[in-house]
């Protein structure tokens, strides 16, 4: 067992070596601040404890990262006040040691949420005191050094209505402008998102999504940008010209928006021509981001296919990031590059 880990780690290095961009001014995270913009991933804090070749990766090509699990309730609130922040702060530490910026994920979100609070029968006055204290000691632990947060994910349901969930129900349909409010008296400083998935282009979604964010803003509400989460697939993505176009409109609500967490599924074994459509895909996206000034990141759910949430919650799909489970760079890595090349030189 203890040979094979080391015989796959040491295969992981090589190919790893054998992928290394030409210079260190060729990284994804060299290109991207004269194209405008941060490139980030998800990290997997397990894998970043335990796999040196991935952590490497991870600091030489993105300089935002996001918590793929370590910060969720669950990770975060395991008992009732009890707090576990070991691997929040091994991210964060990593991220302060690597010049990375940090956005934390999530601070409301129906997913993810310990037993004690899901089984506790607790009534709408106890709830928002416990989604305060929650949210409070979380943003208040990481002030300063957390620049942005995920406040609140997937509220809105495929129809383009609030969602119906255990906080919609428990606190009612202000608990979204409660969670923001609560993070902003926490960290005055930090940039507060609300972050969601199939809303990216036009549609019911979308308008919902805008309708909820015109709302908050109407109401004062400290929201300052929308993440648009971006999972993909070969025939199930939004057009480049439909998101640019619910980019603008979010950006005059006065909202920052994002590509939060951009991965494009393939059948396995992939084949070259799907790798192919995948790269174009990859690079319309970010080329969208970029010919919208107020689109100010492009992240991706994940930097390898072998920490990828894909294969287990979609059996049989998967090859979904830019390094492949041998940590070399695919042609998405590259149609990624050369996108933020070209708009390093004004072509944007
Ligand atoms: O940590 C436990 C481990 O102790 C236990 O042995 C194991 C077996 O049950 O589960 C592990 O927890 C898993 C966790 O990932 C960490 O690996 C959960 O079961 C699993 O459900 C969880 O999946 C995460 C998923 O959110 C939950 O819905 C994925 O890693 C994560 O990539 C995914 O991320 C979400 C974003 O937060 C929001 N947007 C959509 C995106 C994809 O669903």
């Amino acid at each position: 067992m203890q040979l094979r880990i080391l015989v796959t780690a040491a295969a992981f290095a090589a190919a790893l070596i054998g992928a290394l961009p030409a210079s260190a001014a060729d990284t994804l995270r060299a290109l991207a601040p004269s194209a405008g913009i941060r490139i980030g991933t998800a990290v997997n804090v397990e894998a970043l404890n335990t796999d040196a070749a991935y952590a490497r990766l991870l600091a030489r090509e993105f300089n935002l990262v996001t918590p793929e699990n370590a910060m969720k309730f669950s990770v975060v609130q395991p008992e009732r006040g009890r707090f576990d922040f070991a691997q929040a702060d091994a991210l964060v530490e990593f991220a302060e040691a690597n010049g990375m910026q940090v956005n934390g994920h999530v601070l409301v979100w129906h997913q993810q949420l310990p037993d004690w609070l899901t089984q506790g029968n607790f009534d709408s006055h106890e709830l928002k005191a416990i989604l305060r204290e929650h949210i409070q000691t979380l943003v208040t632990r990481y002030r300063g050094r957390v620049a942005s947060w995920d406040v609140g994910a997937e509220a809105v349901d495929e129809n383009g209505r609030l969602r119906e969930t255990f906080w919609s129900r428990g606190i009612g349909p202000d608990y979204l402008a409660l969670a923001f409010r609560w993070a902003h008296e926490a960290d005055p400083q930090a940039h507060l998102r609300y972050n969601d998935y199939g809303g990216e282009g036009d549609g019911a979604k979308s308008d919902g999504i805008y309708d909820l964010m015109a709302e908050l803003r109407r109401k004062g509400t400290p929201i300052h940008g929308v993440g648009l989460q971006m999972h993909a697939s070969l025939k199930d993505a939004p057009r480049a010209s439909e998101v640019r176009i619910n980019m603008k409109r979010l950006a005059a609500l006065g909202l920052e928006t994002h590509i939060s967490e951009m991965d494009v599924m393939l059948t396995l074994p992939a084949s070259r021509a799907d790798l192919r459509a995948q790269a174009a895909l990859y690079r319309d996206m970010l080329q969208a981001c970029l010919a919208v000034p107020q689109c100010r990141s492009f992240s991706v759910w994940g930097a390898t296919d072998r920490y990828s949430w894909i294969p287990d919650f979609f059996p049989g799909q998967g090859a979904a990031l830019l390094f492949g489970e041998d940590g070399r760079a695919k042609p998405a890595y590259n149609s990624v590059r050369r996108a933020l090349r070209a708009a390093k030189t004004g072509k944007r």
